[in-house]
């Protein structure tokens, strides 16, 4: 199974998949791409350290991934021809041409248990809400923001104790297993 991975920030989900794939973690995997929208963000240093292929496009000011620039990304997308796109921290909302140019096969990691605090913020607003749990999930990506069907799930305690640094710490944890171990799944089933 041939993947790439999409992200807009530090990496460290795209770190976790790469070093999983390292250790024989990841299955029947071949990372093919890491593709950021900006230019100087940690995922495109992280494919660099381990001399991942990457490649930045641009993506635009609004916040959906749309018009023109959209077609652009299908194009040079449908060269990679992969066979799962995982987002791992891409803060663009996809539309239907760009989910259906992949054949809908297309993960995304969100830091919550869906469908509860969908959105940007997943963790402040869960810490701030005062659940005691928390977690975060892997879903199928669909037109609506984090919507899509749910593929796994980890749920992390949020303790008395805990400040809000400590329950990203623990979140971010759970994210760099449930994501590897996920797209290790995937690569075995027939979906
Ligand atoms: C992760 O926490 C991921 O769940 C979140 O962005 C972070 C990326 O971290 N994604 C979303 O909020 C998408 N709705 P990383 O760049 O260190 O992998």
């Amino acid at each position: 199974m041939k993947i790439i991975i999409i992200g807009s920030g530090k990496g460290s989900n795209a770190e976790a998949i790469i070093q999983a794939k390292n250790h024989d973690l990841l299955g029947n995997t071949e990372i093919i791409s890491i593709i950021s929208d900006e230019i100087d963000s940690g995922i495109l240093k992280i494919a660099e350290k381990y001399e991942v292929n990457s490649v930045f496009f641009e993506a635009g000011k609004t916040c959906f991934l749309e018009g023109e620039i959209e077609r652009s990304w299908i194009q040079k997308i449908s060269l990679l021809n992969p066979d799962l796109v995982v987002l791992a921290g891409f803060m663009k909302i996809l539309k239907k041409d760009f989910i259906e140019s992949v054949n809908r096969k297309i993960i995304n990691l969100h830091p919550s248990l869906l469908p509860s605090f969908r959105g940007l913020n997943a963790i402040e607003r869960a810490f701030e809400g005062g659940v005691k749990i928390t977690g975060c999930t892997v879903h199928w990506v669909n037109e609506g923001v984090d919507e899509g069907e749910i593929i796994a799930q980890v749920p992390v305690r949020i303790l008395e104790s805990d400040s809000l640094g400590m329950v990203k710490s623990k979140v971010h944890a759970a994210e760099h297993c449930i994501l590897p171990e996920t797209i290790r799944n995937l690569s075995f089933s027939k979906r």
